[in-house]
């Protein structure tokens, strides 16, 4: 049914006063009575609605080879759908609400998909949106998805991941923005911002779906889906922080993990789902499983078969279950035999049905498909190329620039070489889906628009992204996303040095494929593979300058690159326009001002390596080193490159600290003043950082926390006074009975340029 019979449907019923709560008994469509309130509406329908209706509502399904559309059709048109994903152009979704039009209550479906770091226009990935730092950058990146995911009809994303990680052998830290909880929840608020606008009321907004409550992040050895296992001080302090503060920016649906915690798997766990979540944090959205998480409780072992499977999921406070029937199958049952209540199902309805009263689809179930459908989908005018090279160079961060090698001049030859140099795929990063690869711009592609007419540029591939045919096979699963030269990597290579022999300069394109930073997709090994290591000795064997252009999705293991490279950029895997963002920074046009949010490890055997550590008893000290202190012996403590880091073509000096007094009462505010100047040649932006650290606390205090930042930019020889206030407030932490409260006694303050290089003061809270 179309939107002017709905209209027509209601205008009609008001005629009529079809709208009084005895005559909505009567069949007929889920349409609110003018200045009707949420909460009289919703009650209303649930009066209608039988007990199928109400567990169909619970449903979030989507077309698949097992599931083909025609039965889905007729599902939907029976009212045992609530919801679809993975439909992602109107008119398969406008199929599909024409089905719900056809049930007997005309409940609207809503339409969830991952969008995860931009839909049709493809933005970095997680850790590269947070490493710009720049948060009204990164709403915008947001708007811009939400914009155009609603202009392909949806409603919900599922995003943004904002599970904290300190283990990069976890592929999925490419999703997430880092390991430090204040900062993950800026971002996690400006996400939010940027797809709920100012309300789901107004057009080209989404509901965000924020993931994977919780502790997704915490899974052992970095392993997917792995247990956790946590102290309540560390969850909350440490981990806990950016689902809260993505829920306080109002997003509508909580994803929950599908990991355990301390046992008890999420989707089965009470105290998780009710407690905490909605006791503690007073959330009253609608709470979603991960896909298939209802029956993984069974291989979980805390469930004997399905149907506990189901008895524990609803009585925990699962609302929808992701892609399985089987709330449809036992709920019944189960109620039937008093296991659960009818309040367990009208809860879980109640929420989704509010959600769906929130994205506007009880006014208009068609709304976010008014106007004309795109010709193209596809369309390049649909893109938003602007903004998502913007955002790409934004985040990139300068590792290392030995002698300035880089910028590089626009002259002579410059031999671009390296498996990702030319790879569309992968510049586009892992949860893409929407976006398409023939619309990216590869490095190659963006090096040849800077250079034209101006310098010679030279390419060849060198190497494969990995030579390991277990490897390849795994990321050519389901699609053919890898391109594998089949010639023997010697000749790969000598035709790649054949090119490079000829350049003033060599940039050398390395790192992952996208596949193997995604769901999924746990390692190991954090150096770059053997293939690709092989070509970087043999151009560094050359003599000639060699800059590394990093693209991956997690900190890797570059203490060998650190050493052989002149410059080393860290792209991520940088989006549509990624090819022209690195471009712009590997000539100067954008001089970079990205700082890491995850720690770069000097190897694997660091892992878990995190910069707000505590101090044991037994600090190492580099300066006055001792056998029996906490080190490793065939290893430097402290990391690659420390989380905040990341350089400039220009340099910046940090004063000393000033502070507005050495004493702080609770109430008051205190204020740490630094000047901050450009002392190079070049304008450029760095970010200023603030990190505490509470001195002798009831129980240990990490060393440094990151409490404040300003993102600076200075033309050459300029100086600004940065300010930062500290309060009482700043100081709280979860002590050993979860009490938030801050203690008095000494505080350090540090500012500097990353969390290692900072500059130190100190005050008393009295
Ligand atoms: C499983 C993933 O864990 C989750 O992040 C994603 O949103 C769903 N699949 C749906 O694609």
């Amino acid at each position: 049914m179309k939107r002017n019979a709905i209209s027509q449907i209601c205008w009609f019923s008001l005629l009529l006063g079809l709208n009084s709560p005895y005559l909505l008994a009567a069949e007929g469509p889920a349409v609110p009575a003018p200045g009707q309130s949420k909460d009289a509406f919703i009650r209303e329908l649930m009066q209608r609605m039988t007990l199928d209706e109400k567990i169909g509502q619970l449903r979030l399904v989507s077309v698949g080879p097992d599931h083909p559309k025609p039965v889905l059709l007729e599902e939907i048109a029976a009212g045992t759908t609530g919801a679809v994903f993975n439909t992602v152009v109107r008119p398969g979704i406008r199929d599909l609400q024409d089905a719900a039009m056809r049930s007997r209550l005309k409940i609207p479906l809503f339409f969830a998909y991952d969008v995860v770091h931009g839909h049709r226009t493809v933005f970095p990935i997680g850790l590269g949106l947070a490493a710009s730092w720049d948060m009204a950058a990164i709403t915008e990146s947001a708007r811009i998805s939400a914009l155009e995911a609603s202009a392909d009809g949806l409603n919900l994303t599922y995003s943004p991941t904002v599970d904290i990680a300190r283990d990069p052998r976890w592929g999925r830290v490419s999703e997430g923005f880092g390991e430090d909880a204040w900062l993950t929840s800026k971002v996690a608020a400006a996400v939010v911002k940027g797809y709920q606008g100012k309300g789901l009321d107004q057009p080209q907004t989404i509901m965000a779906g924020v993931k994977h409550f919780a502790l997704y992040g915490a899974g052992e050895g970095g392993r997917d889906y792995n247990t956790v296992d946590m102290s309540p001080q560390r969850m909350y302090q440490d981990y806990l922080p950016p689902y809260r503060a993505a829920i306080d920016a109002g997003a509508g649906a909580v994803m929950v993990s599908l990991n355990s915690i301390n046992g008890v798997p999420a989707t089965a766990n009470k105290w998780l789902l009710q407690d905490l979540l909605r006791g503690q944090w007073g959330y009253r959205g609608m709470t979603l499983s991960d896909h298939g998480a209802v029956k993984e409780l069974i291989k979980h072992g805390v469930a004997a078969d399905e149907r506990q499977a189901v008895k524990l999921s609803i009585k925990a406070g699962v609302d929808m279950n992701m892609n399985d029937d089987l709330y449809g199958k036992h709920l019944p049952e189960l109620l039937k035999a008093g296991e659960i209540s009818q309040s367990d199902i009208d809860n879980a309805c109640r929420d989704v049905l509010a959600a769906k009263w929130d994205m506007g689809l009880f006014k208009d179930p068609y709304r976010y498909l008014q106007g004309a459908d795109p010709v193209d989908t596809d369309a390049e005018s649909r893109l938003h190329r602007d903004a998502a090279r913007e955002v790409a160079r934004k985040g990139m961060v300068l590792l290392k620039n030995k002698d300035d090698v880089l910028p590089l001049k626009r002259e002579g030859t410059i031999a671009l070489i390296g498996p990702l140099a030319d790879s569309k795929r992968d510049v586009m990063g892992s949860w893409s889906a929407a976006g398409k690869a023939f619309q990216a711009v590869t490095l190659l592609e963006g090096m040849r628009h800077a250079t034209r007419g101006k310098a010679q540029l030279l390419y060849a591939k060198g190497a494969n992204v990995t030579n390991n045919p277990d490897i390849i096979k795994y990321l050519n699963e389901y699609n053919t996303d890898v391109d594998i030269d089949p010639r023997d990597p010697k000749v790969v290579i000598a035709e790649a040095l054949e090119v490079a022999k000829k350049a003033d300069v060599i940039v050398a394109a390395v790192g992952e494929a996208q596949g193997m930073a995604h769901e999924a997709s746990s390692k190991t090994n954090l150096h770059i593979s053997f293939s690709q290591i092989e070509l970087l000795k043999a151009l560094k064997a050359t003599g000639k300058p060699l800059v590394l252009v990093l693209m991956n999705g997690r900190p890797l293991d570059l203490s060998w690159e650190d050493g052989i490279a002149d410059a080393i950029l860290e792209t991520w895997f940088s989006g549509t326009e990624g090819g022209n963002a690195i471009a712009d920074v590997l000539f100067g046009d954008y001089n970079p001002s990205g700082k890491l949010t995850m720690t770069f490890p000097r190897s694997v055997g660091q892992v878990p390596i995190y910069y707000n550590h505590l101090n044991t008893g037994r600090p190492f000290d580099h300066e006055h080193p001792n056998k029996y202190t906490s080190r490793y012996f065939d290893s430097a403590n402290g990391p690659q490159y420390p989380f905040g880091y990341g350089l400039s073509y220009t340099r910046f000096s940090v004063s000393d600290i000033q502070l507005s007094s050495a004493k702080l009462r609770k109430g008051d505010s205190l204020t740490a003043k630094v000047t901050v100047k450009n002392t190079g040649k070049r304008a450029g932006e760095t970010v200023v950082q603030l990190y505490l650290h509470d001195v002798a606390a009831s129980i240990s205090r990490p060393v440094k926390e990151l409490k404040g930042y300003r993102k600076l930019m200075l033309k050459p020889g300029e100086s600004k006074v940065v300010e930062f206030p500290i309060r009482e407030e700043d100081l709280r932490f979860y002590d050993s009975s979860l009490r938030y409260a801050s203690e008095p006694g000494d505080f350090k303050v540090y500012i500097g340029l990353d969390s290692d290089d900072v500059k130190e003061q100190q005050f008393t809270l009295l």
